[in-house]
């Protein structure tokens, strides 16, 4: 899976993780809200129910009570007439409105009726009559007729001690009831007629469509504890319930009064809620993933162009670079790598330039390799003799090294390749001419100085050296690693000014090599490009003869020779170790720039007739402007020269590390070939 179907499926998961929780929470906390609303609402349920049956009751008994004494209608129960009671019953109940009317005679068996039921009935072992009857007092009570139930009032009638009969009115608790407790309570209201012994009936509920539910739902389910809540499923639709006795006056259950309420209705507005945040997350997510798909794309975009250099890099193809230039890890990233494959492409082109380079070399050492031993042995004798060296070839010098060739020769003295016996290894031994030191008494125990500190110098640009010591008869010696190489002295005097790439690999690593130097405090003091030794196979840069550069090149009168020897050339030298002054820091890094001036130009940036005129132009001069000898090169690196070669030593730059930090940004500036 690619990283922007992660990022995508990271995201997407977040959002649905997200909206997943809200809505499980919600649905929680909604769902136990509303179990908690119906709960309560189902418990007030019932002292509205029980107000409402007090209300019913007082309004019969008060009224009941006036008609009991009507002195039109108790001489007709007296007289016993049915039908005329049953028309004045009919008469009175308009006042009344009750459902049911009825009167009996004093042993309880009904008169008549207003309902026009068929009268007869004995009523006289019913509580609500007999009370009435035996103790002349009104009563009420709830009671059941077949199946319907009632509120039901009596109240004798009475001439002196005298009962006469019973009237008897009743409200029934009917839909009617039901719908307007519904309205009051919220609930919905149901009423059951149990007799003994048999299946309960509705007697009326607000229950519309779902009433006929409600029996087989209550049978289906556990009776509770009066008023304790229970859950009841009609048709699919989940209700919360209580319920409660519905009992007579003398406590003898009639029935059940069931109150419940839609758990869903309760909910609905929530669901319309979760509904909308549904369809508000899926847009949320649409546009989360529409950003996630742009910001990965920002994102693996350039991963993917680094990717696919990484893959042409690892083929061996270092063109190209990666346009990022945020500064999130992705652009640190992407200039890293951009360095990196500048770096690469410059080592490549380095490389293949020396190898042009070694080709040319190889042609003239090959005319070299023609010469016998004994030759070579002549060579070498005829070379240290004109240098005052008494050194041969297979000779063992300082009864340590045995001596193999030549390498060079240079002011101080002769380079030999030769093999030191006592750790079996091939060295530089540079033997200095013995007047060296003859001239400076102090300037062995300086060069002893010295070198210790150039010791500690470990870096992979600096050349190593091991010892310096002198011979039984006074032949001073240094002895350092072996390297075959050309140095870049070379390599300019046959090539001319290098190529950009070329040119800024061999720089980065002289001053990589300067900094840690003087890093450690060391001033090298003869930087030129016949100290830089560079190795064809890795294109490596070694700054060799730290610390044994020659302290006497200027004499205080400011000969430059010391017994008509030539003491090397000023070429390089910094204004002010011309003018002898102690060179510091500060003049690696003009002689560093007269390197750079040279390598990028193919020329020196001062050269007077004689010695003395070059040293008077490096004092004196500004130096000519780089761009005017090469145009190719771009403005930046002569910037780098000029400011190098400032005659002023506070104003050039301070450190090498600096000079690498701009060589560096022009390497990733510099407009990478095209694409292989
Ligand atoms: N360690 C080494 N490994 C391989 N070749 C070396 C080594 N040191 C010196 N050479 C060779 O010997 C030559 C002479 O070196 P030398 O340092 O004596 O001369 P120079 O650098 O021209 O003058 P100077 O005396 O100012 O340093 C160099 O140009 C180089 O080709
Ligand atoms: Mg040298």
């Amino acid at each position: 899976m690619g990283l922007t179907q992660k990022i995508l499926l990271f995201t997407g998961l977040m959002i649905v993780a997200l909206v997943g929780t809200t809505l499980a929470f919600t649905t929680v906390q909604a769902d136990r809200l509303a179990r908690t609303t119906v709960q309560e609402a189902l418990s007030d349920s019932r002292a509205v129910w029980e107000s409402y049956q007090a209300d019913r009751f007082n309004n019969l008994k008060a009224r009941l009570g006036a008609l009991a004494n009507d002195p039109f209608l108790k001489p007709l129960i007296e007289e016993g007439d049915e039908k005329d009671i049953a028309d004045t019953l009919k008469e009175r109940a308009a006042d009344i409105r009750p459902d049911l009317f009825l009167a009996t005679d004093p042993f309880g068996v009904v008169l008549a009726r207003a309902d026009g039921e068929p009268a007869g009935q004995d009523l006289s072992a019913d509580p609500l009559v007999s009370g009435a009857l035996e103790q002349g007092r009104p009563a009420s009570t709830l009671w059941r007729q077949g199946a319907r139930l009632y509120h039901a009032v009596s109240a004798p009638m009475t001439t002196g001690e005298d009962t006469k009969g019973v009237l008897v009115a009743g409200y029934e608790v009917n839909q009617a009831l039901a719908e307007q407790l519904r309205k009051l309570t919220h609930c919905e209201i149901a009423f059951l007629s149990e007799g003994a012994g048999q299946a309960p009936q509705l007697a009326a509920s607000s229950l519309a469509g779902q009433a006929s539910l409600l029996l087989p739902a209550l049978a289906a389910t556990a009776s509770s504890a009066e008023m304790a809540p229970f859950n009841l499923d009609l048709g699919g639709e989940r209700f919360i319930a209580v319920q409660a006795p519905l009992k007579d006056a003398s406590g003898r259950v009639l029935g059940r009064v069931v109150a419940l309420r839609s758990l869903a209705r309760e909910m609905a507005g929530f669901l319309r809620f979760r509904d909308s945040l549904v369809l508000v997350s899926l847009g949320v997510m649409a546009v989360a993933l529409l950003l996630a798909t742009l910001g990965a794309r920002r994102i693996t975009g350039p991963v993917r162009t680094l990717v696919g250099l990484v893959e042409r890099a690892r083929d061996g193809s270092y063109s190209g670079a990666v346009a990022v230039h945020t500064g999130d890890e992705i652009g640190v990233l992407a200039r890293a790598f951009n360095s990196l494959l500048a770096e690469l492409r410059e080592k490549e082109q380095l490389i293949q330039f020396l190898n042009e380079g070694m080709t040319q070399l190889k042609r003239t050492g090959d005319e070299q390799a023609t010469l016998s031993a004994s030759d070579e042995t002549a060579a070498i004798k005829a070379v240290s003799a004109q240098a005052g060296v008494q050194v041969e070839k297979g000779q063992l010098f300082a009864g340590r090294y045995e001596i193999l060739g030549t390498l060079g020769k240079g002011g101080m003295g002769i380079v030999y390749r030769a093999e030191d016996k006592r750790l079996d290894e091939v060295v530089a031994l540079k033997v200095l001419r013995p007047e060296v030191l003859e001239n400076d008494p102090t300037l062995l125990q300086r060069f002893k100085e010295e070198l210790r500190l150039a010791r500690r110098i470990t870096h992979k640009n600096v050349l190593r050296t091991h010892d310096f010591d002198v011979t039984q008869d006074g032949t001073p010696y240094i002895s350092m690693e072996y390297l075959e190489g050309v140095t870049l002295k070379e390599l300019v005097q046959g090539k001319g000014a290098l190529p950009a790439g070329v040119g800024l690999r061999v720089s980065k690593q002289m001053c990589a090599g300067l900094n840690a130097a003087h890093q450690q405090g060391v001033v090298h003091r003869d930087i030129k490009p016949h100290n830089m030794l560079i190795l064809p196979e890795t294109g490596e840069l070694k700054i060799m003869d730290f610390g044994i550069a020659r302290r006497s090149e200027m004499q205080a009168d400011g000969g430059l020779t010391t017994d008509g020897m030539v003491m090397g050339t000023p070429d390089y030298m910094a204004p002010e170790q011309a003018q002898g002054q102690p060179a510091d820091f500060r003049s690696d890094i003009y002689a560093l720039g007269v390197v750079l001036f040279e390598i990028f130009t193919g020329r020196l940036p001062f050269q007077g007739e004689t010695l003395m005129a070059t040293v008077l132009k490096h004092i004196q001069e500004p130096p000519p402007d780089p761009r005017k000898l090469n145009p190719r090169l771009p403005a930046e690196l002569a910037q780098v020269i000029l400011r190098c070669l400032e005659k002023d030593p506070a104003r050039r730059f301070q450190r090498a590390g600096d000079i690498h930090k701009e060589l560096t940004a022009a390497s990733s500036r510099l407009a990478a070939p095209a694409a292989a």
